[in-house]
């Protein structure tokens, strides 16, 4: 069998890694091919995670770059469907809920290819948000679903899924995850930081930075949090755009306690998140890689498609209030969080589970 493996941004390629690593020590005779589409394209946003991770150089680049939304999934499309009638793959497998997944879903199911969707059926409920966009639109047209949680196969069977295409396999971000931790917390720290007493922030999603007044209001509780415990950011490439263009940096720049930085690839960002004390965040991922790692994660969104990291992981859900970011982050430095447990089957053969299944003749 043949196997298109798409990746596009940087929350994909801690995903892909390791499916391809078990496709090299399982799959022999199926043909394996990665399918970069370019959406991510800065050397600190794609290449470094391709070394960081040890992923082969893609076989195939459609090099989409920036763009509206609209542009983007056309421009994704467009180069897609070229490649999968060249190729003529089985099996398209897309990952996650970035544009990348839904423009590359709908190209091979117009194809009549097969899809597996990893990371199926989580919801957020929250049709604001582009990426909920993605997974349901995906998850209409995917064939083979794999899940990280129980919660999400709920979703998918209330939304009519038969169970036969569901499977329950973890979460392979956690694979990557758990493969590397060892390293990643051997590495260096940024400059004069100590273990455990500094905490960690990432803002990117549109709903928190791409109005000024949202931005600024957030901004204002994080200096606050950053004169008790110095706060660490790397900048997303769109956030940074941002905080230019409302001419908010001065400020920023002016904490002694608040540390802006480039973004970082995967094993310097691992490794700052592992010895934190707390992350403030609104990333998907980083929710469930603070639940493994028993991190605080106080997460800057009213929803969450990731929920079993805030039932029994360690992440609390505060929105944009400042007073309410203020209130978790304080809780969290002085003790007040649960030490959370572990979701089932996120133990480090999610991508094993994932493969043998692809692999099944009678599939
Ligand atoms: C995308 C995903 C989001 C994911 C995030 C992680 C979608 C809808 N969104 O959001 O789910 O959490 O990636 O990073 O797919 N840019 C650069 N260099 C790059 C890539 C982007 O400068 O390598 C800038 C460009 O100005 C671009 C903007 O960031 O217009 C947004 O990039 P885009 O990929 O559209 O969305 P993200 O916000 O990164």
């Amino acid at each position: 069998m043949k196997f298109l493996i798409v990746a596009g941004a940087r929350p994909n390629f801690m995903k892909v890694a390791p499916i391809l690593e078990a496709f090299r020590r399982l799959g022999q005779g199926a043909e394996v091919v990665l399918v970069h589409t370019g959406q991510h394209y800065d050397e600190k946003m794609s290449d470094d995670f391709f070394r960081d991770l040890g992923i082969p150089a893609p076989d195939v680049h459609l090099g989409v770059g920036s763009g509206s939304h609209a542009q983007q999934t056309a421009r994704i499309m467009t180069a897609f469907e070229e490649v999968c009638q060249t190729q003529m793959p089985d099996c398209v497998v897309v990952v996650g809920d970035v544009n990348s997944t839904i423009a590359c879903a709908l190209t091979a199911k117009k194809l009549g290819i097969e899809i597996a969707h990893v990371e199926a059926g989580l919801r957020s409920g929250d049709m604001s948000m582009p990426e909920e966009i993605n997974r349901r639109c995906t998850d209409a047209i995917t064939d083979v679903f794999f899940t990280t949680d129980t919660l999400a196969d709920e979703n998918l069977l209330r939304e009519g899924v038969p169970p036969e295409r569901i499977h329950f396999v973890g979460n392979t971000m956690i694979d990557t995850l758990l493969r590397h931790i060892e390293r990643a917390r051997a590495g260096p720290l940024p400059a004069d930081l100590e273990p455990h007493k500094f905490a960690v922030l990432t803002l990117h999603r549109p709903a928190n930075v791409d109005d000024e007044g949202v931005l600024a209001a957030i901004l204002d509780a994080i200096i606050d949090i950053s004169r008790r415990i110095p706060v660490v950011f790397p900048v997303h490439p769109r956030t940074a755009r941002l905080l230019e263009c409302f001419g908010l940096l001065p400020a920023l720049r002016r904490e002694p306690g608040l540390r802006l930085i480039e973004p970082l690839s995967y094993l310097p960002f691992l490794g700052l998140v592992a010895r934190s004390r707390m992350v403030l965040t609104d990333s998907g991922g980083i929710q469930e890689e603070t639940t493994v790692l028993g991190i605080p994660c106080i997460t800057l969104r009213e929803n969450t498609e990731r929920p079993i990291t805030n039932r029994i992981g360690t992440n609390v859900l505060v929105g944009r209030d400042a007073a309410a970011i203020r209130d978790a982050a304080v809780r969290a430095l002085t003790g007040e969080t649960r030490n959370g447990a572990l979701p089932e089957k996120w133990d480090g053969l999610a991508a094993e589970r994932i493969v043998r299944v692809l692999l099944e003749p009678a599939r």
